[in-house]
């Protein structure tokens, strides 16, 4: 798996598709061999749009769990890749419905009524009630969608390219009524979309029932073929054509060689070679191409659990980039929970507090440095909570180490010991605290003990980040880095330090 610092700093991308079921070979031409290369170059996001499929179908859902399987396989199978691509179904990260529910808040209903697939889809599809609210609010759901990732290029055809532009509608009038620039403008990158002629000629696509699936066995393929249009020439064999009025032809330049093409475009026009004989080429040489798509099917048909772990992951890593952009929009419309912002400046809200701490020096008790590391983590957590906690805080005991404050915030202690270079090593269950406590066990004549209290605000968005990076068994790595000058820096998960050497012995945050 490549550096996700190396992807980290390529471009983003994101784009999705409904989940409409098998996809054929108009789909895999107009989007997914697009996007498979893309890979190379872009930091991609790929999903697949459920909540939208409701919006059209939400009468008869019966359909979408299977489409969705049906989808995710075909994703694969055409080489999507997830080492190198976040794969993930949308309804998976709610924040998409949140982002989506924030945005409505500033969208004006005329905009939605005036984005041109709201009028010709009612008009389209006829056996479906489409006046609802939901499906007004699709192109907004897609805007939700892309600007969550703050990407720099949505993939697409010419059919979506006003939903981008709605998109970006949005995206400026969010960061214009909030003064903020945090939902940057993306920009279609329209997919080189070749004409894919279905076997009746027409545009290929699933409503005209012309379509060549990505799973057709060579033998259907071939079926199909033979009684595929050729643009209505050629009435007898010896009457010459013109490859460029027959859809055939348009076949064998997406997919034969050139041997191949040229054999049939000058055998056309010379009727040096049949139709039929041409219809076969055409076949056998979309049978070539559809062969590795469908062994990679296959192989994740064999697999299920495979394709589920591939969007479990998929959603997790989604969500974590997802969250990082809904901070910043619940910050700016005032809607942030227990969620804090990142990068708080610790002295703004505790250097009126310039008291000295009062020193606890464990030289009497050294005999404990060395004491089995249970032993010692119970002698330090009492030692703590009986003499340095000042009475005003009324902790109740809960666990070993977890503590809840008389106003039922939940408190959590650990002990660390100092180590070479000044540091404090500590492993936090992954759950969720309000406070935690740092008891800081120092080298040196005095072994001094510090306890830093650390209220929510400072260290939620770390932690929240690593709880969602790692199983629920598996512990927060916290560190806590003294400097030569005694500042104490805190780090989560390898996160840059945070100088909270102003929250040693604060009890503010246990009151
Ligand atoms: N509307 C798109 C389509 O019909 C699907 C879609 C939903 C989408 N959300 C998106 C595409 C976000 C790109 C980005 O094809």
């Amino acid at each position: 798996m490549p550096e996700p610092d190396l992807l980290a700093s390529r471009p983003r991308v994101l784009s999705g598709m409904r989940p409409t079921g098998k996809l054929h070979l108009g789909n895999y031409m107009g989007a997914l061999a697009n996007w498979v290369k893309l890979q190379d170059q872009y930091e991609c996001y790929f999903f697949i749009a459920d909540w939208h499929a409701l919006t059209t179908d939400y009468a008869d859902p019966s359909q979408i769990r299977q489409n969705v399987a049906d989808v995710a396989l075909d994703y694969l199978a055409a080489g999507l890749e997830p080492e190198r691509s976040v794969l993930f179904v949308q309804s998976h990260v709610p924040q998409h419905a949140e982002l989506h529910l924030l945005l409505s808040m500033v969208t004006s209903l005329g905009w939605l009524e005036r984005v041109p697939s709201y009028k010709e889809q009612q008009e389209n599809l006829l056996g479906k009630d489409l006046t609802t609210y939901g499906f007004l609010g699709y192109p907004l759901l897609q805007a939700a969608d892309i600007l969550i990732y703050q990407p720099k290029f949505v993939p697409v055809g010419q059919d979506q390219v006003a939903h981008i532009e709605l998109t970006r509608e949005v995206a400026r009038r969010f960061n214009s009524i909030y003064k903020a620039s945090i939902l940057p403008e993306p920009e279609a990158l329209l997919t080189p979309s070749p004409k894919v002629p279905g076997i009746d000629g027409r545009k290929m696509s699933k409503s005209y029932g012309n379509t060549i699936g990505l799973t057709d066995s060579a033998r259907l393929v071939s079926e199909k073929l033979e009684k595929m249009s050729n643009g209505g020439q050629r009435g007898r064999v010896s009457d010459p054509g013109d490859p460029e009025l027959c859809p055939v032809y348009d076949l064998h330049k997406l997919f034969s060689s050139e041997i191949i093409l040229r054999q049939t475009g000058e055998g056309c026009k010379s009727a040096a070679i049949s139709c039929t004989e041409c219809r076969r080429l055409a076949a056998e040489s979309i049978s070539l191409h559809l062969q590795p798509i469908q062994t990679r099917r296959s192989e994740g048909e064999f697999a299920p659990t495979y394709v589920q772990d591939v969007l479990e992951t998929g959603a997790k890593r989604a969500a974590a980039r997802a969250e990082k952009t809904m901070l910043l929009v619940r910050d700016a419309m005032g809607v942030t929970k227990e969620i804090a912002f990142p990068s708080v400046t610790v002295f703004d809200r505790y250097s009126y507090d310039t008291a000295q701490p009062m020193r606890h020096s464990l030289k009497n008790h050294i005999g404990m440095w060395n004491a089995g590391f249970e032993t010692r983590r119970s002698f330090l957590i009492d030692y703590w909570k009986s003499r340095m906690v000042p009475s005003d805080c009324q902790l109740r005991k809960q666990g070993d180490r977890l503590f809840v404050t008389h106003r039922n915030k939940r408190a959590f202690a650990s002990t660390a010991r100092e180590e070479d270079g000044g540091l404090f090593r500590y492993f936090i269950p992954n759950k969720s605290y309000e406070v935690l406590v740092l008891l800081a066990w120092e080298k040196g004549d005095e072994a001094e003990l510090k306890a830093f209290i650390i209220p929510q605000k400072i260290f939620s968005y770390d932690f929240a980040m690593a709880r969602k990076a790692l199983d629920k068994d598996e512990k927060i790595s916290v560190r806590l880095t003294k400097t030569s000058g005694n500042y104490f820096f805190l780090s989560i998960a390898g996160k840059t330090g945070t100088d909270i050497t102003a929250l040693q012995s604060n009890y503010e945050p246990l009151k």
